[in-house]
Order: C-alpha cells, then sequence, then structure tokens
C-alpha cells in the first residue's frame, strides 16, 4: 500500500527537522514524514562551525542586524523577509536553547556572541565551533518526542508528484533495497540544502547536489538568483574543508608570501591593535575573496599542488584560545594538513561554500506551486541577496524552517486526498528508475561527466566571470546534459547501488549548473558574490531585480526577473572599514 502522510519533509537536516517540530506542536493530528537521503544527525548541517546570528547584545538592535544583512545582501535582499528573519532569530535561538543547545556562554552564565564578517555588532551566538553539530543534535532529540514525525532514513527523493495544479507526494528510492515507492501527502516541504558539488572545490559534503532545487525546477518551479554563489575565503587546499570565520572573529589574521596583512589593500580598513568590527579580517565574504583573486594577479600568494593560498596566522592567539574556542580548527589542521595552529601558518584559499539563490518562496517558504514549500539554503525567500553574511544561514533555517512547517501544515489540513494521477506517474517514474539499471549500450562515465561540469563551472562562473567564459559554460553544459543520455551504469544491484544514485544526483547537478551559468550571463551588472569583468559596476537601474530562472519545454534554461522588496533601506554604497 502507498504510504501517505499530510505533509513530507524532502531532508532531514536543520531545516527539515525544524519545521516537523514546527508541524507536530502546530497540529498533533498531522502525520509527517521526513524523507532524507542520509540519516538526519549526517545531515549537511552537521558541519557548520562559527555561529549562528541574532541580536541580544544590550549595544545591538535588531535594525542593525538587518541592515548589516540589507547592506551585505548589495541591497538584492527582500527587506520584509529580513524584517521578519532579525525578529524572530533571537526568539528562535533561544527556543534552541530551551530544547537544550549547548550556548557557550560568558563567565557571568550570559549567552556569549562573537563578532562575524560584514557585522557591525557582536551577534554571533555559537557553541565553540562545532554550532552546527549541537543545533543539529538538538532538533533531532526535540523531534523524537513527536510520534507523528515518521523517518524515511536513506531514501532518496527522485521526483515531485504534481496533479490538479498542486503537489501530492514525492516518489522515493529506499536506497538499502533498491525499492522504489510513492509517498503521497497533502504539502510537502522541501530542505535539501545547497548544491556545492556542482564545484570542484568547495565545503560542501558529497550529498550537497543540489537535489531540491532540481525537484522544484523540473516541477515547474523557478529557481531565484542563482548566479549568486558565495565562495568562503578560507577553505583548506586539497579537501576544501572549511576553517570558520570564527578563527578571524577570534583575532585570527590573513598574510600573504610577504606575511602581509594584503587586506588593507582593499578598501577593508588599515591594521588596528585589535580587530575592528567590519573591516580587515571580518569584511564580507565577497570582498575578501575578491582580494584574494587581486592577490593571485599579483604574484604575492603561495603556489602549491592544489593551487595558491594565502595564509591564516592563529599563532599570536595563544593556546587556551585556540583549545576553548576553536578546538575543531586545530583538529582539522593536525587531521588534514598535518599542522599545528598554536605554532603554524595555516594555508587557505577562497572556496565554493553557499547558494544566495535558489528554490522562489516567498516568507512562509510558499513556492508558486501549490502545496510546495522550501526551506533553509535550498530555498531563496530571499534574505541573502548577493551575499550572505556569515552566521546567518543557521538562523535563517530556524525561523524559516519553522514558517514553512506552520504554511505547510495550514495548507494540508485544507485539502482532500490525492487523486488519481499520481499513481500513473509514480509508476512511470519506477519504470524510470528500473529502467537506468537495466541499461545497456551506456558510453559516458559518470565521474567524466562530472569532472567536466565541475570544470566548467569554475573556469566560467567563478569568483570572477564575463559573457565570453559565461556562454563558453552555457554551451558546454548543453553538450553534457546531451551526453549524459548514454550515461554508463554497470552495477546492476539493488542494494546500496550508489552508481545510479550518482547518475541521478548528476542530472539534478547538471540542471542546476545550466540555471547558475544562464541567470549569471544574463545579469550584466556585478553586485556582491556576481562579479562580471566586462560589467565592473552594479547597475541598480538594470538589475535592482530577482532573476527566476525556469526550465523550458526542451530542458534549456529561460530567465526573467522580479523585482527587489524594498521596505525601509533604499539602495546605498556598500562600506566597510570606516
Ligand atoms: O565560517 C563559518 O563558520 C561559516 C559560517 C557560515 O557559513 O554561516
Amino acid at each position: 500500500m502507498t504510504p501517505t502522510h499530510d505533509v513530507v519533509l524532502v531532508g532531514g537536516g536543520g531545516a527539515g527537522l525544524r519545521a516537523a517540530i514546527a508541524i507536530a506542536e502546530s497540529n498533533p493530528r498531522l502525520s509527517i514524514a521526513v524523507v532524507s537521503k542520509v540519516y538526519p544527525m549526517r545531515s549537511h548541517t552537521v558541519s557548520a562551525e562559527g555561529g549562528s546570528a541574532g541580536a541580544i547584545a544590550p549595544d545591538d538592535s535588531i535594525d542593525e542586524h538587518a541592515y548589516d544583512t540589507v547592506s551585505g545582501g548589495d541591497w538584492l535582499s527582500d527587506q520584509n523577509a529580513v524584517e521578519a528573519f532579525v525578529k524572530e532569530g533571537p526568539e528562535e535561538l533561544l527556543r534552541l536553547e530551551r530544547w537544550g543547545c549547548p550556548w557557550s556562554r560568558e563567565p557571568d552564565g550570559r549567552i556569549a556572541v562573537r563578532p562575524f564578517g560584514g557585522m557591525k555588532k557582536k551577534r554571533t551566538w555559537f557553541a565553540a565551533d562545532k554550532t552546527g553539530f549541537h543545533m543539529l543534535h538538538t532538533l533531532f532529540q526535540t523531534s523524537l518526542k513527536y510520534t507523528s514525525v515518521v523517518r524515511y532514513d536513506e531514501w532518496f527523493v527522485t521526483k515531485l508528484l504534481v496533479d490538479e495544479g498542486r503537489v501530492q507526494g514525492v516518489v522515493a528510492l529506499e536506497m538499502a533495497t533498491g525499492k522504489v515507492e510513492a509517498i503521497t501527502a497533502r504539502a510537502v516541504i522541501v530542505c535539501t540544502g545547497g548544491c556545492g558539488k556542482v564545484f570542484p572545490f568547495t565545503t560542501n559534503a558529497n550529498i550537497k547536489n543540489g537535489d531540491g532545487m532540481a525537484l522544484a525546477y523540473r516541477a515547474g518551479v523557478p529557481l531565484k538568483d542563482m548566479e549568486f554563489v558565495q565562495y568562503h575565503p578560507t577553505g583548506l587546499p586539497f579537501t576544501g574543508i572549511l576553517i570558520t570565520e570564527a578563527a578571524r572573529a577570534e583575532g585570527g589574521l590573513l598574510i600573504n608570501k610577504d606575511g602581509y596583512r594584503y587586506l588593507q589593500d582593499y578598501d577593508l580598513g588599515k591594521p588596528e591593535p585589535t580587530p575592528v568590527l567590519r573591516t580587515m579580517e571580518l569584511g564580507p565574504r565577497d570582498r575578501l575573496s575578491q582580494a584574494f583573486m587581486k592577490e593571485v594577479a599579483k604574484g604575492r600568494t603561495v603556489d602549491t599542488p592544489y593551487g595558491p593560498v594565502v595564509y591564516l596566522d592563529l599563532r599570536h592567539l595563544g593556546e587556551k584560545l585556540i583549545i576553548t574556542k576553536l578546538p575543531l580548527v586545530r583538529e582539522l589542521c593536525l587531521e588534514y594538513e598535518n599542522l599545528d595552529p598554536i605554532t603554524e601558518l595555516i594555508p587557505v584559499r577562497p572556496v565554493v561554500h553557499y547558494m544566495m539563490g535558489g528554490i522562489h518562496t516567498d516568507i512562509n517558504g510558499a513556492t508558486p506551486l501549490a502545496g510546495l514549500y522550501a526551506a533553509g539554503e535550498v530555498a531563496c525567500v530571499s534574505i541573502n541577496g548577493a551575499n550572505r553574511l556569515g552566521s546567518n544561514s543557521l538562523t535563517e533555517l530556524l525561523v524559516f524552517g519553522a514558517r514553512a512547517g506552520l504554511a505547510a501544515a495550514e495548507h494540508a489540513s485544507t485539502q482532500k486526498d490525492v487523486g488519481p494521477a499520481v499513481a500513473a506517474q509514480a509508476k512511470d517514474e519506477q519504470r524510470r528508475l528500473q529502467d537506468l539499471l537495466g541499461k545497456t549500450g551506456g558510453r559516458e562515465r559518470i565521474a567524466v561527466l562530472r569532472e567536466e561540469m565541475q570544470k566548467t563551472m569554475e573556469e566560467s562562473a567563478g569568483i570572477y566571470r564575463a559573457a565570453d567564459s559565461l556562454s563558453r559554460g552555457v554551451a558546454k553544459l548543453r553538450e553534457l546534459q546531451e551526453r549524459y543520455r548514454n550515461v554508463l551504469i554497470e552495477d546492476r544491484s539493488e542494494t546500496f547501488n550508489t552508481e545510479r544514485t550518482a547518475a541521478l544526483e548528476l542530472s539534478f547537478m547538471l540542471d542546476v549548473a545550466e540555471s547558475m551559468v544562464n541567470s549569471a550571463l544574463r545579469r550584466e551588472e556585478s553586485r556582491g558574490a556576481h562579479q562580471r569583468t566586462d560589467f565592473p559596476a552594479r547597475d541598480d537601474r538594470r538589475f535592482l531585480a530577482h532573476s527566476l530562472t525556469r526550465r523550458g519545454s526542451d530542458g534549456s534554461a529561460q530567465v526573467d526577473y522580479l523585482p527587489v522588496t524594498i521596505t525601509r533601506w533604499p539602495p546605498a554604497e556598500r562600506v566597510y572599514g570606516r
């Protein structure tokens, strides 16, 4: 019998679990399915390190948090969403405290907050440098209280079921057995996170393939602002493992091959005896990553087998601070670089970290498709605009996970049962997945196609882009889509067939990649993380607007625009270091 629930959540990370709890609390009669391709505690939220933003310090205010977010996003954020976010953020963080999240504290017992890039007040709550782990654990253990939450761990959603103009469930593959099943529902919330693996060098785990973005895109829902890809300035070379911004918040310095604090050359302020908020190492991520590229061009970086690097210097912070406040940074350096940051410099370079864009939603997570919601990194609400400030994303997944949960619960309570057509759609999808296993004559290796896609993305849509590189990217991705039709799958087994899963993930990534290069090509300006060498200035007259990318009937990406919502902060110059 087809499993049926009121709400299906796709993804069991921070946003998904927060949404599940919101639904369970608001209406205990609703049955909730959490369908996740990994066990929830292995979701990528677990790897978030530095913290979660919320104005709580006596000298801070939600208005200042809102302004920093809007200016950090280069005025592309929807300000009504930002206003909701900064107001509800601290309430969510306190709620997590009551659910057991072990926030780090000041000696007098108050919640400790640390500075973070682009924020002019200390407002980032943290749990040492393992904040994501503790938040996810808190959400997971809280979700266990609710018997209405049913988990489908290691089930991979491959399709949304849509009929009568509304979403009516999903089709999912049980990875342990190869069973493909429809799971029907009156509402679906997509919470699958980002898509960093579209690029070759990323902080993201291997599971971050843009699955949810592609599911929605294929169901006719537009993706918003997909040209805005965030590079985090400090990843370890080779692995791309994140060295948290908290290391700079605690006083870490970035130096080039000459030992020079090069950020002072890029309008980010001058060196001060103690760290000054919104300057130098605490500038926003887009500006820091762009400054790195300029240092490369000047020949002031260090060449390594894994590309050019600069150094992060923590040595002056001392053993005690590093061990108490940055234990994971030290562990990662010891394990993956064979160096101890107490006494040695850490080589770092910018690394793809986060997607500002995602599934187009309103401030309650609703997409234009009735019954379909999205929250967390997979969604674009949009609070992050053209450049997210570090530590806003964990708070975002709480605020908008809860909002999407409440909205989906209300919607589900008013809907009738699923229609008859979804059974036929589910059968078609079962057949498609079965055909992939029986497929003969495939020539194209998954790994080859994936590597070509990643290289294309880095070369065409990296930190700096231009019409010629992006046009080459558009053409190459079309070619890869064509070649994907001949993908080779040699493993015929039903049990944990990771080759078939990888093929499905690659197909999702190709769609997402196409939406990125096409929207980047159309945006003829530079704003936040989208820097066009052929259009170096921000152009509010033409592009104070969100891009919306829809999938055309031939599979190609079609881009149009939607105005940005401005409430209280008219567009102005972004100023740091002063
Ligand atoms: O550097 C970091 O800890 C990352 C935080 C974030 O992306 O919000």
